[in-house]
C-alpha cells in the first residue's frame, strides 16, 4: 500500500523536473524569437506616406477599379485578389490582351513591411510601384500617363475623391497622387497573425507543433534569410546557395534574377528573399511559381538554399509555423467597394 503513494509521488517529481525544463525551453525558443523577428506595427504610416482617410478611401476605390486599363477590364485587384489573399493564385500573371507577365504575383497584404518591392527589386517604393503599374504594357496598356488621367476624367464621380485627399492641390487628378492613394490603402493591408501574439510575449498563441517548426525554422538556418517583420521582404539572396534553383524546381526559362536589373554579374539568380507573411494562402511559389505546395517549397528551400534535405516530420512542423502566419483579411479588403460613377468610352 505505501509503495503507491511513494511512486507517485517519485513520478510527479521527474514531471514536474520535466516540465520546469520544458518551459525553461519555451521561454528560450520565445526570447530567442523576439531578438529574430518583430510583430507587425499597427500601421505602415511614414513621413512620406501619410495615411489619411479620405486617400485610403480613393485609393481602395482606385486598386479595384478596372475602367483605368486599356480595355477597361482589369484592376489591380484581378491580380491581387482578395479571395486569393492579395494573389491570383497562377504560376505567372496574365495582363491586359493576355499578355504574359514573367513572373509570379505576390500578394500586396503587409506590402507596407517590405523594404525591396518585386522579386528584383525593381521598384523604389510602393509609390513607385503604382505609377510604373499605371502605364505598364502588361498591368495597364495605357500608353502614357496622358491616357490613363484622360479615362478617369471620365468617371466623374472622382473628382471629389481626389479634391478630399488631396485638399490643397488646385489639379490633384494626377498619377502621382494615384500612386500615393493606393499606397496609402495597401499601407493600411495588415494582418497580424497568431505569430505576432506570440512574439508578443503570448506563449500559448501558437500550438506545439508551430512552436516546433519554429525552433527548426530558427535551427535550420531559414532566418538568416527570412527574418524581421516580415518574416523576409528585407534583403538580397542568390536563388540556388548550394544547387542550381531550376535543377530542382524545374524552372523554365531561367531567370537571371537581378542581374538583369543591375546588369552586374554578382547579382545573377539574386532576388529578394520573400515574406512568409500568408504563404501558406498563396500557392503557387517562388519568383516563377515553379512549386505547386508549401511543404514541396520548404524542401526546396533547404536543399538549395542551406544544403539540408529536410525529414517529411520537420517539414510538417515547419509548415505548421508557417500556417500561424496566416492572418484575417482586412475588412477593406476582403469585399470590394461600389466604385465612383461615371460611364468610360467604350474600347474601339
Ligand atoms: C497582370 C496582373 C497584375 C496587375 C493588373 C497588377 N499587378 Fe501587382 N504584381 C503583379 C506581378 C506579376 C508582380 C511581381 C512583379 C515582379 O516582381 O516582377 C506584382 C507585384 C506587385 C507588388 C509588389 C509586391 C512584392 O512583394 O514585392 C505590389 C505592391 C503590387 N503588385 C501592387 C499592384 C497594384 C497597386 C496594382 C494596380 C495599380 C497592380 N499591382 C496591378 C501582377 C499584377
Ligand atoms: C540564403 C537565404 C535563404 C535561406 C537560408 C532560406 N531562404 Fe527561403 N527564400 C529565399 C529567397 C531568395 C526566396 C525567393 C526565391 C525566388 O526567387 O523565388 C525564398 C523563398 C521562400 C519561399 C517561397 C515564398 C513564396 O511566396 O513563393 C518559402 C516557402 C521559403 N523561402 C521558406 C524557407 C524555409 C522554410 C527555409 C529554411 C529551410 C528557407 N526559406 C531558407 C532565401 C532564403
Amino acid at each position: 500500500m505505501a509503495k503507491l503513494p511513494l511512486y507517485a509521488a517519485g513520478l510527479t517529481a521527474s514531471f514536474t523536473i520535466l516540465l520546469t525544463a520544458a518551459a525553461a525551453q519555451d521561454a528560450a525558443l520565445l526570447t530567442q524569437a523576439q531578438e529574430i523577428f518583430q510583430p507587425l506595427a499597427r500601421d505602415m504610416a511614414s513621413a512620406e506616406s501619410p495615411i489619411t482617410r479620405e486617400r485610403v478611401e480613393l485609393g481602395r476605390s482606385l486598386f479595384f477599379d478596372p475602367r483605368l486599363t486599356i480595355d477597361g477590364n482589369m484592376s489591380c485587384s484581378s491580380c491581387h485578389q482578395p479571395a486569393f489573399y492579395g494573389t491570383d493564385a497562377r504560376p505567372k500573371s496574365i495582363g491586359v490582351q493576355q499578355r504574359p507577365h514573367p513572373r509570379n504575383a505576390p500578394t500586396v497584404l503587409n506590402a507596407g513591411a517590405l523594404n525591396i518591392i518585386h522579386w528584383r527589386g525593381d521598384r523604389d517604393s510602393l509609390e513607385d510601384q503604382v505609377a510604373k503599374a499605371a502605364t505598364s504594357p502588361i498591368t495597364s496598356g495605357q500608353p502614357d500617363e496622358k491616357a490613363v488621367i484622360d479615362r478617369l476624367s471620365r468617371v466623374t464621380g472622382y473628382a471629389p475623391l481626389f479634391a478630399a485627399a488631396f485638399p490643397r492641390e488646385p489639379q490633384p487628378a494626377i498619377v502621382q497622387n494615384i500612386a500615393q492613394a493606393i499606397s496609402a490603402y495597401e499601407r493600411t493591408l495588415l494582418t497580424p497573425s497568431l505569430f505576432d501574439a506570440y512574439l508578443s510575449g503570448n506563449q500559448e498563441a501558437m500550438p506545439p507543433a508551430a512552436r516546433a517548426g519554429l525552433a527548426k525554422f530558427i535551427n535550420t538556418g531559414c532566418v538568416a534569410c527570412h527574418n524581421g517583420v516580415g518574416v523576409g521582404g528585407g534583403m538580397y539572396q542568390k536563388f540556388g546557395v548550394v544547387e542550381d534553383y531550376w535543377k530542382v524546381t524545374g524552372s523554365d526559362p531561367i531567370d537571371k534574377g537581378r542581374a538583369d536589373v543591375t546588369k552586374d554579374p554578382a547579382d545573377l539568380y539574386v532576388f529578394r528573399v520573400a515574406s512568409l507573411r500568408n504563404v501558406a494562402m498563396t500557392p503557387p511559389y517562388f519568383h516563377d511559381g515553379s512549386v505547386a505546395t508549401l511543404p514541396e517549397a520548404v524542401k526546396v528551400m533547404a536543399r538549395v538554399q542551406l544544403g539540408v534535405t529536410l525529414s517529411d516530420a520537420d517539414t510538417r512542423d515547419i509548415v505548421a509555423l508557417l500556417e500561424n502566419l496566416t492572418g484575417e483579411l482586412p475588412a477593406n479588403f476582403a469585399t470590394a467597394p461600389v466604385l465612383p460613377s461615371g460611364a468610360v468610352a467604350p474600347a474601339k
